[in-house]
């Protein structure tokens, strides 16, 4: 089994201090950056957008994860293309057109995931796995940080695992909401390849310790 990645969530980060934010969650040894992407329609929360993105990509060399929480994604991939996002998720139960948009997203040279909510079943994907490099698992429901792991919803890794080896994919497993120390290896333990976390890395005092404990590194 290859290393657990940690993507920490800007979302969960000192906005008004973006900058130091992202240095300290790169200090910390962070893989990927998360960057949640909100409508205020698909979720009722409203985030951030391209111009963000496009202001931590001149802080970070490290690969921008999109994840596009809103009702209508097509018209959001070329401006994050554009702001340098390096992959891209979009949610299966928002997405009538999901082959479209994914071979978009491939076509512009980002990786391109597909989202499923706590509750979606994991068979609702079971068209896309040629045309995705990575499933992201919800384990709350989307729209804020800070809320609590739903078990039922983490199971499904373990079944997405089972389903990749099936297929001979090498295709990754995110896993996102409510992601801590308490319950990352037993995420791990699931077939998490990407641990999420917003609330459990830059709500901690020491982040270079979370991140050590998030990836089971201190064991
Ligand atoms: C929730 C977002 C998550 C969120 C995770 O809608 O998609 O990425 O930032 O935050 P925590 O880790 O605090 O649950
Ligand atoms: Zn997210």
């Amino acid at each position: 089994m290859s290393r657990v990645r940690l993507a920490p969530s800007l979302l969960a980060c000192d906005l008004a201090r973006v900058a130091d934010e992202v240095a300290a969650a790169e200090a910390a040894g962070a893989d990927l950056l998360h960057f949640d992407v909100m409508d205020g329609s698909f979720v009722p929360n409203l985030t951030f957008g391209p111009l963000l993105c496009d202001a931590v990509r001149r802080y970070s060399r490290l690969p921008l994860d999109v994840h596009l929480m809103v009702a209508d994604a097509a018209p959001l991939i070329e401006p994050f293309a554009c702001a340098g996002a390096n992959r891209i998720a979009v949610h299966v139960e928002a997405a009538p057109h999901l082959h479209r948009l994914l071979a978009d997203i491939r076509s512009r040279g980002m990786a391109a995931g597909v989202a499923l909510n706590p509750l979606t079943p994991v068979d609702a994907i079971d068209e896309a796995w040629p045309f995705v490099d990575f499933v992201l698992v919800m384990t709350v429901n989307p729209g804020f940080g800070g809320q609590h792991l739903i078990p039922e919803a983490a199971q499904r890794l373990a079944r997405l695992a089972g389903e990749r080896e099936r297929r001979g994919l090498a295709t990754e497993l995110a896993v996102d909401g409510g992601v801590d120390t308490s319950n990352a290896s037993w995420l791990r333990s699931l077939g998490a390849d990407i641990l999420i976390a917003g609330t459990s890395f830059f709500g901690a005092a020491d982040r270079c310790a979370a991140a050590a404990m998030l990836r089971g590194e201190d064991q």
